[in-house]
């Protein structure tokens, strides 16, 4: 039976840590073969088509962790992005980013841009990192960002009206830093905790979220198929009845 896809499917890559520990190996390792899992995911959507892609790689609270593994993980997302440039480009990935990344060291956020740039004309499917990413701080920037270009329009009511023009929640969202993406459909957390961690809270108000308890490093291609099998047999109501749909 051909599966129902979803257009967007949003990823918290959590485990890295544990599954080092359990094979007796330091943090860092495990975060590189994250970083290896997470290839092979980026790749296993394209050949999906699935048309978005957004993974957290780190988020706002993780600049609580100790100095050492920030910077590993930093000098990861650095090596990563270099080595990748020329496949994205020749693969057709369009890659971009979420959260306040005025936050990162100078080198990441050139090679950062650097890489947006290289990759800008992708077609086949838009990556996005959240990184530095939090989403209570990404609403707050954007109702600064709305009040600095001027309020709602009054016209529109307080809730927007939803039968003509644009609504007040479709304006807003014009100042989150998913304005150009479509809201996830698709919700995955690996390494077995059952929380958002502050990630797209507004973006996946109806996403469907999935569980697993797989490490990141261990999220194959073949786990990514039992989500999205899991995904089509998922009847997506958005407030309606059954019968409605
Ligand atoms: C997720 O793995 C990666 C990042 C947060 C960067 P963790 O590092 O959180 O791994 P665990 O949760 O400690 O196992
Ligand atoms: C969420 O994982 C952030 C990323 C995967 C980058 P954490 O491991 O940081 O989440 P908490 O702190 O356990 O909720
Ligand atoms: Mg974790």
């Amino acid at each position: 039976m051909p599966l129902n896809l979803p257009t967007h499917i949003a990823i918290i890559m959590d485990g890295n840590g544990r599954w080092a520990k359990a094979q007796g190996l330091p943090r860092h390792e495990g975060h590189a073969r994250g970083v290896e899992a997470a290839e092979e995911i980026i790749t296993a959507v394209r050949e999906w088509k699935i048309p978005y892609l957004t993974l957290y790689a780190f988020s706002d609270e993780n600049w609580r962790r100790p100095r050492p593994e920030i910077e590993a993980l930093m000098s990861l997302l650095k090596a990563y992005l270099l080595s990748k440039q020329q496949k994205m480009l020749k693969n057709g990935i369009r890659f971009e980013t979420i959260g306040d990344i005025a936050k990162l060291p100078q080198d990441i956020r050139d090679t950062i841009a650097e890489t947006k740039e290289i990759t800008k004309g992708g077609k086949a499917m838009t990556l996005v990192l959240a990184l530095s990413y939090g989403a209570r701080d990404e609403i707050v920037r954007a109702v600064r960002k709305m009040m600095d270009q001027g309020p709602l329009r009054q016209a529109q009511g307080a809730a927007g009206t939803r039968d003509q023009g644009p609504t007040a929640e479709e304006e807003f969202k014009k100042y989150l830093d998913t304005a150009e993406f479509p809201d996830p459909d698709l919700l995955i957390r690996t390494g077995g905790e059952f929380r958002l961690s502050n990630y797209l809270l507004w973006q996946a108000a109806y996403a469907e979220l999935y569980f697993t308890p797989v490490m990141w490093p261990e999220f194959t291609p073949d786990e990514l198929e039992k989500a999205l099998e899991e995904f089509s047999r998922r009847e997506r109501r958005f407030g309606k009845t059954s019968e409605q749909l």
